[in-house]
């Protein structure tokens, strides 16, 4: 019996659980804990909800309550989320709990006393307005490497960490100012000292997948740079210093923790030593998005600490939604909540480990989906179940026939039934879970094929002996399925079990261990229904739906007077116009605001001729985040009205420049 330490990447206490979550870390890291218990092997598998950093603060700036208000209600969504797929975690801790403090305050000093950490004065950005630092996600910006927009201190389209300093035409995303750089100081991990130690760690570990090992050793190339682990704001782990008044632990540099502080949580209860499970063998499940952390920050956090690093670390790709990128700003997205509503979960278990192997992007579509589970669960396995089952009832008074005198179909389908287990266990212990649940299909079909020839309904009349081997086949390959698809779709199976009259599928020994010729069956329950088309059609117009509710909400949603002084209107005046090539709509406009000149990209073309504009007083949203049109940069917008297009303008008292309140 071996210990296993098993951990699915922190969600942020930010939202619900949706598709992407699932399919990337829980299902996978389920199925495999699962199947490790069933050998009788000794898990631990842990997760936490990220419960720090600014999304969270900012989440709570903007509803006026507490950072610890937000992270309490999503943490108790994600539970729901989580049992109602029936994620078996030992632990679900939060990073805000007592524990985690103390574990990760002393990580930090740990590291701090052997000089690892060091305190450093630097530049930061400053926002005058909201008299504060702008730490990561407070401040969004232009990616300096590619070009694209950027949230802090990170880059989502070339999935680069940045220093917020870094970024181009930065504004302060609570108040929309510019934000200044200022002198301050911050504690800084020697995340260069450990670059010999990452490379070896990363190109000497064959456990590592590949999609790790390629991204990891792509950024390690272009060196390490140290790694700033404070900030100065109010929500997070205080820094464990005296001397550190304000500043709190960076929250990737404790969410970390997590793993071992929801370990220490549950082993403390179970009066087991966590370490052991840890210097055993550990693996992460994560998402590819957070691979620089996890194969970079963390392990060398952990080698400045003196602890084995993990053995694995495992990374589904993304998952997209009707062929298009998942946005929970935008709605798009299936929420697990809203899912397990209208379907059984495992349904979801079920497809999103058969529709593409780990590391592979995939789509989630519901077509799709309910071909996989009409073709697949239901005609495949379902219908060998029920045929079995009903066959046994009918012919053989629900007992399990005689076995004698096989023909060489059946000597051939017995040694598919027994290859089976090991050839599923194969595939999992080395990760493709996909594979496993694949060979199983395709035994299932050897089987709905065999039923077929062995034609046991004709046999029944001519030659009893045949009929029976086929049910005595078909019967084990029914215990067989219910244990192999138990780490997969846990509580489905659990009915076939009910059916066979077997207790549990605890143990994975016991796939092989045949139902003797006697052996009685319960009653058949329908176990695989067939999703109908109108149900399907229902959930597309959902999403169709949100998109649309989404639109309209925005447009009679009411808003407070303060929300209104965010925009700043201006009179300008338009100085010069072209038209933008390629575009019929677009128009370059040069527009004097008094105090500077802007260039706006408005879509006028169509209404307006380009001399007609030149010195008209026109009204300015000046204070909107610079955006590119076109390949044209834009820097304010012009009110028009929205389908006359009609501009509005000042009283000819309006000077150039006055605000608009
Ligand atoms: N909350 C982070 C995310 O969703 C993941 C944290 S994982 C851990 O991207 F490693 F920090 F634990
Ligand atoms: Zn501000």
């Amino acid at each position: 019996m071996s210990k296993l330490f098993i951990s699915c990447a922190l969600p942020y206490a930010n939202g619900p659980c949706h598709l992407g979550h699932l399919r990337s870390t829980y299902i996978p890291a389920d199925i495999y804990a699962r199947y490790n218990r069933m050998i009788g092997n000794d898990v631990c598998m842990v997760c936490a909800t990220d419960e720090h950093g600014t999304p969270i603060a900012v989440k709570a700036d903007n509803e006026k309550i507490k950072p610890i208000e937000v992270a309490k209600r999503y943490h108790d969504m994600i539970v729901r989320d989580i049992n109602s797929c029936n994620i078996s975690f030992d632990n679900f801790t939060r990073t805000t709990d007592k524990k985690h403090y103390e574990i990760a305050q002393n990580f930090f000093l740990n590291l701090y006393k052997k000089g690892l950490i060091y305190k450093k004065d630097i530049l930061q950005l400053y926002c005058d307005n909201c008299g504060k630092f702008l730490p990561d996600r407070y401040v969004e910006g232009i990616c300096p490497v590619c070009g694209a927009d950027a949230r802090g201190d990170h880059c989502e389209v070339c999935g680069r960490h940045l220093e917020p300093t870094e970024l181009k035409e930065p504004t302060c995303l609570t108040c929309g100012h510019t934000p200044v750089i200022k002198d301050t100081y911050q504690y800084f991990f020697k995340l260069s000292e450990f670059e010999d130690t990452l490379k070896e760690y990363i190109a000497n570990n064959d456990s590592l997948p590949a999609n790790v090992k390629n991204y990891a050793s792509n950024w390690i190339k272009e060196g390490l740079n140290d790694w700033v682990l404070t900030r100065d704001m109010d929500w997070g782990i205080p820094v464990p210093l005296e001397e550190a008044k304000g500043k709190v632990i960076y929250v990737w540099g404790e969410a970390f923790l997590g793993y071992i502080s929801s370990a220490a949580q549950w082993a403390d209860k179970k009066d087991v030593k966590w370490e052991d499970y840890w210097n055993e063998k550990v693996i992460h499940f994560i998402g590819k998005d957070i691979i620089y952390h996890h194969a970079i920050f963390w392990p060398a956090l952990l080698s400045g600490y003196g602890c084995k690093l993990p053995d694995t670390v495992y990374a589904g790709e993304f998952l997209s939604l009707e062929g298009q990128k998942m946005s929970t700003s935008k709605n798009w997205v299936v929420w697990i909540d809203d899912f397990v509503k209208e379907f059984d979960a495992n349904l979801l278990r079920y497809y999103l480990t058969v529709n593409a192997p780990l590391n592979k992007d995939t789509d989630f579509s519901w077509d799709d989906f309910q071909r996989r589970v009409n073709d697949g669960l239901a005609d495949v396995i379902g219908n060998f179940l029920h045929r079995t089952f009903t066959f046994t009832h009918k012919f053989f008074d629900g007992k399990v026939p005689e076995y004698a005198n096989p023909s060489s179909e059946d000597l051939e389908f017995e040694e598919e039934i027994k290859k089976l287990p090991d050839t599923v266990a194969a595939y999992i212990e080395d990760l493709e879970f996909r594979d496993g649940l694949l060979e199983i299909f395709r035994v299932a079909k050897v089987g709905n094929k065999y039923f077929n020839d062995q034609e046991p309904w004709k046999a029944v009349k001519e030659d009893m002996q045949k009929a029976a081997n086929c049910l005595y086949l078909s019967n084990q390959l029914t215990k067989t399925l219910a244990f192999c698809l138990k780490p997969y779709i846990p509580t489905k199976v659990d009915s076939i079990a009910k059916i066979l009259n077997i207790d549990n599928l605890d143990d994975w020994n016991e796939a092989k261990v045949i139902l003797e010729p006697g052996y009685e069956i319960n009653k058949v329950k329908p176990l695989f229904k067939k999703i109908e088309d109108d149900i399907i059609q229902k959930e597309k117009d959902k999403l169709q739906a949100t998109l649309s509710e989404k639109e309209e909400d925005t447009m009679s949603e009411l808003i407070s007077i303060d929300e209104f002084g965010k925009v700043d209107l201006r009179i300008g005046q338009i100085k010069e116009a072209e038209k933008i090539e390629k575009s019929d709509k677009l128009l370059k406009l040069q527009v004097d605001l008094g105090e500077k000149t802007v260039q706006i990209v408005a879509g006028l073309a169509k209404d307006y001729e380009v001399d007609e504009l030149i010195d008209r007083k026109v009204v300015v949203v000046a204070n909107l985040k610079p955006a590119k049109l076109f390949g044209t940069k834009s820097e304010g917008m012009i009110l028009a009205t929205s389908d006359n297009c009609a501009l509005l303008a000042p009283d000819e008292k309006g000077q150039v420049g006055e605000q608009i309140q």
